[in-house]
């Protein structure tokens, strides 16, 4: 997954998908994401979880299509959803989008399958490896704001 934006006062976490996608199909029932970060510099692991909200035709979408590149946009340009079986290895994308630019009305399709999924951060683990012994602390947000608290790792 790429991170496509994150808003350290609200605490969300973005990303981009297919809107046919398993994923979204699965937020629509239960509108929950956690993330996992590795910094193998830093050895510090982040996980975070919280409540999604998947953002279509929203202007928050919009904005975000027309920010992309246009290889980014080509990944939304097939007629079938990810994850749908294939005969043969396939880019998914017609054969002969292959080899050229979209249209406009094609590249207008390709933005209605466009997601965003803003995902608020309610709970936010870190574990730092180290070779002396890890240490681990978890945080919630509460009322008060951020609590946080150590945990054995
Ligand atoms: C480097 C890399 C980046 C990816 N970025 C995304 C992404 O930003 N959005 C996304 O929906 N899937 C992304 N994927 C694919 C997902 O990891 C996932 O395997 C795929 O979307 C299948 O999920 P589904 O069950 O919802 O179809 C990426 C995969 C790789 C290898």
């Amino acid at each position: 997954m790429v991170l496509r934006g994150a808003d350290r006062a609200a605490g969300v976490l973005k990303f981009h998908t297919d809107a046919r996608s398993g994923k979204v199909e699965q937020l629509g029932t239960q509108p929950r994401v956690a993330w996992l970060f590795y910094d193998p510099e830093s050895k510090l692991q982040v996980r975070t979880e919280g409540s999604a909200r998947v953002i279509r035709e929203a202007q928050g979408a919009t904005l975000a299509w027309q920010g992309l590149s246009e290889l980014s946009k080509r990944t939304y340009c097939g007629p079938q959803a990810p994850g749908s079986m294939a005969e043969a290895p396939t880019s998914g994308l017609p054969v002969e989008l292959e080899s050229r630019t979209p249209t406009e009305s094609e590249w207008a399709e390709a933005a209605c399958r466009f997601a965003v999924v803003e995902c608020r951060t309610e709970v936010l683990e870190i574990l730092q490896l180290s070779f002396s012994g890890h240490t681990r602390a978890r945080f919630r947000l509460g009322p008060a704001g951020w609590e946080g608290e150590w945990l054995v790792p």
